[in-house]
């Protein structure tokens, strides 16, 4: 089983670092392909927390070389201080590979995402304030600065100097504020250099022969389906692709070399940021999903909105990342209710959508039409296998699975990484 991706099917933050790191122990290479330090794993093993922003949860599995690939946006400043506070917990990052083509994330792209949220006022996307966008946009442009660039100082200082031309001038002219100058952004990131030198390599080259030599690769989504900035709900998005076409061109891993998708649902839905959002709880019941399952970022702290399960979201995913596996997460949290509600379908003005509607103006007046399963009060948190679970678990299970277009692999009952039902092996 040589390739396989794990993306996430919702808005993001559906316990991809768990599922990864789950599997990190039985795959040789994790490759993180999208996105930089706007993601949050958190992982729990054995009681200890940890919470990876920008390395992928691979690190944490000793055998396993973690990869930061080419689709990735890199804060040196992030990349160094998690390893740092890994090394100091007794962690070995020496495996650690860095693409020399991903791009790395100028401070002044840090600057420009924060004042370009605060100018749009109510047309906010609510990012995360990491220079994500802004540095997506450069290497779009053109006018990105990648890892590579940092090993040649002429190179580096023309590429500053051609960014911050136009920069300096937008911030000034149009946010009031001054950019930074171009000796501080070169010496800044040249300040990095000699610790990344070793770390980095020809990921894709590196990839290939190792699934060449019959060696298992996980290619790991930061983000999620509906954050995805050609099938999310544009835009409310990240600026990457999450969705599994985006681990190919993230990784330079071709698309006929990816064996499996695996995708991670959580049992109700989360999102962070603005946008829409149909089965949004704005009540009692939204703070108690909230308290329940800790829905705080794990990047921002922010408080995550809550609602119930999406089917029509989870069969989109199911068909843009053509999932074989879905991953079915906190299911735990949903213990305690007398009923649950699950959205089979949207009604807009009086129109019944059984898929994703074509538009943003559909999607935003989505109501949604929900069934109701009824609930269980007991503990699952030791359950083991699928039959441990009381039966309307075990229904709901099932109902899941039958409405999301794909089998049920796995069940996680609680964060630790023995709080997994294994219904199919994944790898
Ligand atoms: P950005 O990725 O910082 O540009 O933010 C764009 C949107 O994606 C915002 O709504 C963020 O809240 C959301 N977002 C980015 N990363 C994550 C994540 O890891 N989990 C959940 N939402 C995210």
């Amino acid at each position: 089983m040589p390739a396989l991706v794990l993306i996430g099917a919702q808005w993001g933050d559906e316990g991809k670092g768990k599922a990864t790191d789950q599997l990190g122990g039985r795959v040789d290479y994790v490759v993180k392909f999208n996105g930089g330090n706007n993601a949050g794993h958190t992982v729990v093993i054995g009681g200890e927390t940890y919470a990876l922003h920008l390395l992928p949860s691979g690190i944490l599995s000793a055998g396993c070389t973690p990869v930061i690939a080419n689709g990735v946006v890199i804060d040196l400043g992030v990349l160094f201080t998690e390893i740092d506070g890994l090394e100091a917990r007794g962690t070995d990052t020496s495996k650690l590979v860095v693409s020399a083509n991903a791009h790395v994330i100028p401070s002044y792209n840090r600057v420009l995402d924060k004042v370009t949220e605060r100018f749009l006022g109510s047309r906010k996307i609510g990012t995360t304030g990491r220079g994500i966008g802004p540095t997506y946009a450069d290497k779009m442009n053109r006018v990105g600065i990648r890892v590579q660039d940092l090993f040649d100082e002429k190179i580096l200082r023309a590429k500053v100097e051609g960014a911050l031309e136009l920069k300096a001038q937008v911030l000034l002219k149009v946010y009031n504020r001054k950019a930074p100058a171009v000796d501080d952004v070169v010496e800044d990131l040249l300040s990095y250099v000699d610790r990344l030198r070793p770390m980095v390599a020809d990921t894709g080259l590196l990839l290939g022969q190792a699934l060449d030599a019959g060696k298992t690769v996980l290619l790991e989504g930061g983000q999620a389906t509906l954050l995805d900035v050609d099938h999310g709900t544009y835009p409310f998005v990240t600026s990457s692709n999450a969705t599994s076409g985006g681990a190919c061109t993230g990784s330079g891993i071709a698309p006929n070399r990816i064996d499996k998708v695996i995708a991670v649902v959580k049992a109700y839905t989360t999102r962070v940021g603005e946008g829409p959002f149909p089965t949004e709880l704005l009540d009692d019941a939204g703070e108690k999903l909230r308290a329940d399952g800790h829905e705080y970022g794990t990047t921002t702290g922010r408080p995550r909105r809550c609602g119930w399960y999406d089917a029509v979201i989870a069969r989109y995913a199911a068909r843009v990342n053509g999932v074989t596996d879905f991953v079915l997460t906190k299911l735990d949290v949903l213990t305690g209710w007398d009923k649950i509600p699950v959205c089979m379908a949207y009604e807009v003005d009086g129109r019944r959508f059984d898929e994703m509607p074509m538009t943003q103006t559909d999607f935003h007046h989505a109501v949604p039409v929900y069934d109701y399963f009824d609930g269980w009060t007991e503990d699952i948190t030791s359950a083991r296998t699928f039959e441990d679970l009381p039966k309307n678990a075990q229904l709901y299970i099932r109902a899941l699975e039958e409405m999301s277009g794909a089998p049920f692999s796995s069940v996680g009952v609680g964060p630790d990484r023995e709080q997994t039902l294994e219904l199919r092996p994944l790898v």
